[in-house]
């Protein structure tokens, strides 16, 4: 049986669209959320509970996985255990520290946003958001794991702004893409080698969505890793 992949976040909007696009895949699919009985998902998945936010029950949720996708939504107070410190920074950091714990080299997806590099963006007025997330992404890009970091744009629930996908890099764009969008490119993410080592931004346009994800991959240029910047208080 093949290792299983964990969705973070998996009974989200855009975490349980992953989620079911993972088991049509053939799959096994462990959705870790903080309350796993009340989410609504297909049949089969294995519920985990665990935050994020504290590490112990992550050890054990994260185990033996080949890959493992972070869909979470961080919260927006200044400091405190709301604040998206303890999510898109800590929270990253106590899922890779568990990842490398369980001794295998899972896959690990991030999705983080648009803006992460824009400083003097409105967002990062909430608890530093911007810095956090872009904190949380570089800890993904040095921890030797393979990986893939995911920025959507603004999320929508439907194809507002067209099925087409375009993916850029260095942020600088501004735009729309689907949640469905964006599970798809998670889901293609750990499926495509292509995608490995790469950062990129995801935005919807008018025309037919991708039925082959390579081209869109091929086109990305590789992050050059930065060296360790260390926690940043
Ligand atoms: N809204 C936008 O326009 C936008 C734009 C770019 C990127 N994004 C990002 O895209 C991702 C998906 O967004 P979405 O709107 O689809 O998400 P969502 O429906 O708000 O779901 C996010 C999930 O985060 C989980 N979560 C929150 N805190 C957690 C914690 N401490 N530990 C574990 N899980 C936690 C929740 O799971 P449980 O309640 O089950 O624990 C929730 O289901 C998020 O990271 C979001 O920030 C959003």
């Amino acid at each position: 049986m093949h290792s299983p992949i964990a969705v973070i976040g998996g009974a989200g909007r855009t975490g349980v669209i992953i989620t079911r696009r993972l088991v049509e895949e053939g799959h096994r699919v462990r959705v870790i959320s903080r309350a796993p009985e009340r989410a609504v998902l297909p049949l089969g998945v294995d519920r985990r509970r665990a935050d994020v936010r504290y590490a112990d029950a992550l050890g054990p949720a994260l185990r033996d996985c080949a890959g493992i996708v972070f869909a979470v939504e961080p919260g927006t107070a200044d400091s405190g255990p709301h604040s998206p410190e303890t999510t898109v920074y800590d929270g990253v950091r106590n899922v890779l520290a568990a990842a490398a714990d369980g001794g295998g080299r899972p896959h690990v997806v991030l999705v983080s946003q648009i803006y992460v590099t824009r400083r003097e963006h409105p967002m990062n007025a909430y608890g530093r958001l911007l810095d956090w997330r872009l904190r949380g992404e570089d800890e993904v890009r040095a921890s030797g794991l393979p990986y893939t970091v995911v920025r959507p744009s603004w999320l929508t629930d439907g194809d507002v702004a067209g099925a087409r996908v375009r993916l850029e890099q260095h942020d600088r764009g501004d735009g729309w893409v689907s949640r469905k969008a964006v599970a798809e490119a998670c889901v293609q993410s750990l499926r495509l080698p292509a995608a490995g080592g790469t950062t990129f931004e995801l935005y919807n346009e008018p025309g037919e969505e991708p039925t082959d994800w390579g081209p869109l991959f091929d086109r990305l240029v590789p992050d050059r890793v930065p060296a360790y910047p260390g926690p940043v208080r």
